[in-house]
């Protein structure tokens, strides 16, 4: 399991009875992107909840970077651990510029040690830029978050996830509500961020899917579909049936 950043083998979560996640067997390799289609309901944002550690698991594995069994740890510690999450809704603090949004989420503990943020201050300014760049947000850093765009708060958010120096990162439906171009842009970006970082992307979009160019699984019913190339996938009988014809 050394080559693989995340590991899901036999999980299987109900609510109420009812099988959201159903004998679900998905492997990350380190450093892969992969796109997560599937029609509502299907359990994606479950998968996500689990990895997170929001949800636990009735039953089966769950494997972080190599050994890290998550079923055995909360949510604060497993984000401590390098899982970075994006939530549909941008959560970006409105009143502070663009810069401070990414200031605040620099991962250290400067309050606590004072004499430590003026040695780490250069470091942190060049990690913002940095970020600044990948987001596509260096022009705007001094402006109040609150005039950006829906897109650029995605992007923003994206970046303050970056700031924590996640080695996973879990963006679900990062295009919805986007134009066209922010749409095409945020593929771009997250092919940028996928060069250094893992990440899972779960998206409705076809068109951002393919423009993605990642393996593709598509989930149904708590399990796995169908995996492959978007267009191996994307012919596949079964998905045509519950998902791309309707
Ligand atoms: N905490 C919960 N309590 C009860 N039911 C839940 C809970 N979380 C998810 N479910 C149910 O599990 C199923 C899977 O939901 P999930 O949100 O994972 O689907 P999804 O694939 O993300 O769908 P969408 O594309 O609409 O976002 C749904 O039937 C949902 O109602
Ligand atoms: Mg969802």
């Amino acid at each position: 399991m050394s080559g693989t950043i995340l590991y899901l083998d036999g999980v299987s979560v109900a609510f109420d009875g009812f099988r959201a996640i159903n004998d679900l067997s998905l492997v990350l390799d380190r450093g892969e992107m992969r796109a997560i289609i599937g029609p509502n309901g299907a359990g994606k944002t479950t998968m996500m909840d689990i990895v997170t550690g929001k949800t636990r698991p009735d039953s089966g594995e769950v494997f972080f970077d190599g050994q890290i069994d998550l079923t055995r740890h909360d949510e604060a510690e497993i984000a401590m651990m390098g899982i970075g999450r994006k939530f549909q809704k941008p959560t970006v603090f409105e009143n502070h510029t663009v810069e401070d949004n990414l200031l605040l989420s620099l991962k250290g503990q400067r309050s606590i040690f004072p004499a430590l943020f003026y040695r780490s201050s250069a470091a942190d300014r060049r990690r913002i830029d940095d970020i600044l760049g990948v987001i596509r947000l260096g022009a705007r850093r001094n402006e109040p978050a609150a005039g950006l765009s829906h897109g650029q708060k995605q992007w923003l958010e994206i970046g303050m996830l970056l700031a924590q120096d996640p080695k996973l990162l879990l963006v679900d439906e990062p295009v919805a509500g986007m134009t066209d171009a922010e749409t095409f842009e945020t593929a771009r970006l997250l092919k940028d961020i996928a060069e250094t970082h893992s990440v899972i992307v779960v998206e409705h979009d076809m068109h951002f899917v393919r423009e993605l160019g990642v393996k593709v699984t598509c989930l149904h019913e708590g399990s796995v579909l169908s995996e492959g190339t978007l267009d191996f996938v994307s012919s596949d009988e079964r998905v045509v049936e519950v998902y791309l014809g309707r």
